[in-house]
């Protein structure tokens, strides 16, 4: 049984994760491709648990590293029930986030240090990574422009432009440090050519 493949889409809130993962699906779809669709945090019952605490406004003031924390005991729980069972399978497996956004938020937005990130990717990951990580690109206006209308903002949604400038700055600075896995994609252009872009990309997969 050949191992399936792990996708990763990754980017600032309204970069067009959502919209492009329907793209991506129906894509695998007709090249008959069984494709399990997750997300982070959450993608497990206990990660979706997980994911209420670190979202709910309720937590405004939590620690740094609670959140980090919590993240990665999600992702732990997430990798070991849900996405290693499903490749071994030779499912596929695509995952709304995953550790890139650690880096991205918790190193990039709260300052939180890669070192400490890094340790904690070590231990939990230990060499798992994904096969490749679609990183949407938007300049953090664009993004906020285009969720404007939504009404419940989650606790992370209600940081400044300043904490999503430094997170966008964190991804890029990921994928100068990972080209290989991580396909930056121009995602402040239409949807069909954003679309168009992570098809080529698919192609060669
Ligand atoms: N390339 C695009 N051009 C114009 N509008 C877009 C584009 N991509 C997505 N949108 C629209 O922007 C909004 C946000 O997109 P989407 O929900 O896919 O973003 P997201 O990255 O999943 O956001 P979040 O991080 O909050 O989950 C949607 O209304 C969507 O239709
Ligand atoms: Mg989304």
């Amino acid at each position: 049984m050949q191992r399936g493949k792990f996708i990763t889409i990754d980017g600032v809130e309204g970069a067009g994760k959502s919209t492009q993962i329907d793209f991506i699906c129906s894509y695998l779809a007709k090249k008959n491709i069984n494709v399990i669709l997750t997300r982070e945090p959450g993608g497990t019952k206990l990660g979706e648990k997980i994911r209420e605490l670190l979202l709910s406004i309720d937590t405004k003031l939590m620690d740094n590293d609670t959140e980090l924390l919590l993240m990665f005991a999600a992702r732990n729980e997430h990798i070991k029930t849900k996405i290693i069972p499903a490749l071994k399978r030779g499912d596929w497996v695509l995952s709304d986030r995953f550790t890139d956004a650690s880096y991205a938020y918790q190193g990039g937005g709260r300052g939180l240090s890669i070192e400490r990130i890094t340790f904690l990717e070590r231990w939990v990951l230990q060499d798992f990574s994904p096969d490749v990580t679609l990183l949407l690109d938007v300049p953090v206006a664009l993004g906020m422009l285009r969720i404007k209308s939504r009404i419940r903002k989650d606790r992370i949604e209600l940081e400044t432009n300043d904490f999503f400038n430094r997170v966008r700055d964190g991804y890029i600075k990921r994928s100068k440090q990972f080209p290989e896995r991580i396909k930056l994609i121009d995602a402040s252009q239409t949807l069909k050519e954003t679309s168009q872009q992570i098809k080529v990309i698919l192609q060669v997969l």
